[in-house]
């Protein structure tokens, strides 16, 4: 089966997200109050290749389930630009919005909940194929019976019941449904989260084969950076709704540049016990706060311990690394002046101690 293009290749990349911002409004909290709004997405950008896995990472809280939703069109953007093929699909209504669905899936975390408990897995994978195709009844069971082959599951589980499955299956399932009407893009929220660790790497592995042969992309979301290091070509570090480092990914795991992203990958424990304990390792204190109490300046200064007078003032400006790193963080114009160093040269072994080092201006 081959699916009408979605528009002219106007641009190098599959999707490209500009100045993307995401306002909700909240209940009014006093009868003369006006409605209070918090910025679930702020101003964010980035851009997925043809075939390439971009990794979106970042703590409970920190906008990433609505990037996702609004790549896909479930919800519509405040401001800003998401150009897929070099159409902005924020403008699409109608047959080309419909278009725009069938070419941008998404899996979501929760398989369970994601599929409906009453119906057969055959009648779940085929719903797409309803909605987008005019395929012939025959040609949806063969569909599926290819499809069930393509996610490593037996052809014989088309008439089993959500609740017959393994969580790791029904994932598969998930992955099968998204995979159905040949999309260029699958946004995958937080896929493997709900999944044990034996599961979630067969499910990781099932991702980068189907890439291959399938060249597909994918906006690959996780809340540990862990997860995302092996399979993402490019990694964006969200934090309270900003991107606050972002680039490719052996650069951001080598040299982080934002302290954020340097605790987060500190905090994953290294196999080596004596490795863990020498390591220089950057330790972020406290919750992420609730975005309707966003700090001023830098969102991440309560948490961050090289916080100067600066952070809380002004919002730091992007700074561009020479390896194509984006990053938002006041310590590289700055006090250190880091100038895109990683923020790891401020750490002293074998754990931090380095805010002193940090002069503050
Ligand atoms: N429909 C909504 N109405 C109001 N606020 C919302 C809504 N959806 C998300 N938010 C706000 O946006 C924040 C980010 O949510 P979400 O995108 O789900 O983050 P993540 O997926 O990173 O956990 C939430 O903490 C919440 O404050
Ligand atoms: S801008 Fe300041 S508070 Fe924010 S991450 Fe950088 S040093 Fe920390
Ligand atoms: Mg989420």
């Amino acid at each position: 089966m081959t699916l009408a293009p979605l528009t002219p290749d106007l641009s190098t990349s599959l999707v490209d997200v500009r100045g993307l911002v995401k306002e909700f409004r909240l209940p009014r909290v006093a009868l003369r109050s006006g409605r209070p709004s918090v910025k679930a997405v702020d101003g964010i950008e980035f851009g997925i290749g043809e075939s390439e896995t971009y990794g979106l990472v970042g703590e409970s809280g920190s906008g990433k389930s609505t990037v996702a939703r609004l790549l896909v069109g479930l919800t519509t953007p405040t401001a800003g630009q998401i150009q897929v093929r070099g159409q902005d699909i924020t403008r699409l209504r109608g047959s080309t919005l419909r278009v725009h669905r069938r070419n941008v899936q998404m899996v979501f975390q929760d398989p369970y909940s994601s599929f409906d408990p009453t119906a057969t897995l055959a009648d779940s994978i085929a719903e797409p194929l309803r909605t987008h195709t005019s395929m012939s009844k025959q040609a949806q069971v063969a569909r599926v019976s290819e499809l069930l082959g393509l996610v490593g599951l037996d052809p014989g589980y088309r008439d089993r019941f959500p609740n017959q499955l393994s969580g790791g299956q029904l994932q598969r399932a998930a992955i099968a449904r998204a995979l159905a009407v040949e999309p260029r893009l699958i946004v995958l929220d937080e896929p493997v989260s709900a999944l044990d660790v034996s599961t979630q790497a067969q499910v990781i592995n099932l991702l980068e084969d189907l890439q291959k042969k399938l060249s597909i992309s994918y906006l690959f979301i996780a809340h540990d950076l862990s997860v995302v290091e092996h399979v993402s070509d490019r990694i964006g570090v969200m934090y309270l709704g900003q991107l606050v480092e972002s680039g490719p990914t052996e650069a951001i795991y080598e040299r982080p540049a934002h302290p954020y992203t340097s605790g987060l990958l500190d905090s994953i424990p290294v196999p080596d016990p004596h490795a863990q304990r020498e390591r220089r390792a950057l330790k972020i204190r406290g919750d992420v706060p609730p975005m309707a109490l966003r700090p001023s300046g830098c969102s991440f200064r309560t948490r961050c311990p090289f916080a100067m007078d600066v952070c809380a003032d002004e919002e730091p400006q992007p700074f561009v690394t020479t390896e194509a790193v984006t990053v938002r963080c006041h310590l590289h114009f700055h006090g250190p002046r880091l100038l895109g160093r990683s923020v790891r040269t401020l750490l002293s072994p074998p754990t931090v101690g380095a805010p002193d080092v940090v002069s503050a201006e």
